[in-house]
């Protein structure tokens, strides 16, 4: 089972390998696989819109079977922004760094009790021919801290303190993340339907 994941980043690629090695045969290539680029606009309003319209161009595109998969910060104080805009919350081209100094102006005098949050990830799958396969969601839930702390991971990491750690996920590091996190938490839904598509 080929399929092509909607990712030029190598990282990434070795991120999916692992969470989904317990698919059997499974082969994943990133699109630097493919002649020329293919560029999607994120403009859809859900993490489901934006991962299933990334796959479908991909795969018309590519005409291989895609998976692609969206993911941002929710906070509740805010009424689930950045959300889709996560990536581009202090603007277009935002730096991690201006992106979290804008949530935590956004947060100035919100009590450490309302600052409740979660990391969301949607996973989709569409065949060659652009069918929706399957698709799945996984959430992390935190808080957001006072002032940003530890230098591993990237974008809202530095702010975000998971459920049960007073760590952010920057202190925590890796292998940690990766039991935890929403991506980690998609993929394992993800696996089964994986497996009943390649016994079919
Ligand atoms: P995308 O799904 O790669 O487009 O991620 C969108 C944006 O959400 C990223 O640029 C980050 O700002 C944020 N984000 C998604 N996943 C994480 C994470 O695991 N840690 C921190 N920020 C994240």
């Amino acid at each position: 089972m080929r399929i092509l994941l909607a990712t030029m980043n190598e990282g990434k690629l070795r991120e999916y390998e692992r969470l989904l090695a317990d698919v059997p045969g499974l082969e994943l290539e990133t699109m630097a696989s493919l002649p020329k680029p293919v560029n999607v606009v994120e403009d859809r309003d859900t993490f489901m819109g934006n991962a299933f319209k990334k796959a479908t161009e991909i795969a018309a595109a590519s005409r291989m079977a895609c998976l692609a998969d969206d993911s941002g910060l929710e906070v509740d104080a805010l009424g689930g922004r950045p959300g889709v805009y996560s990536a581009r919350y202090a603007g277009e081209g935002a730096t991690d760094a201006e992106n979290n100094a804008k949530l935590l102006g956004e947060l100035l005098g919100t009590d450490a009790r309302d600052r409740t949050a979660r990391f969301q990830c949607v996973i989709a799958l569409v065949d060659a021919d652009g069918r929706r396969l399957a698709a799945a969601e996984g959430a992390c839930e935190g808080r957001i801290g006072a002032t940003p702390r530890g230098a591993q991971g990237f974008g809202y990491d530095p702010l975000f303190i998971p459920d049960g750690y007073e760590q952010t996920m920057a202190e925590l590091g890796p292998e940690t993340k990766n039991e935890i996190s929403h991506r980690a938490k998609a993929a394992a839904k993800l696996v089964p339907l994986l497996q009943q598509l390649r016994n079919r």
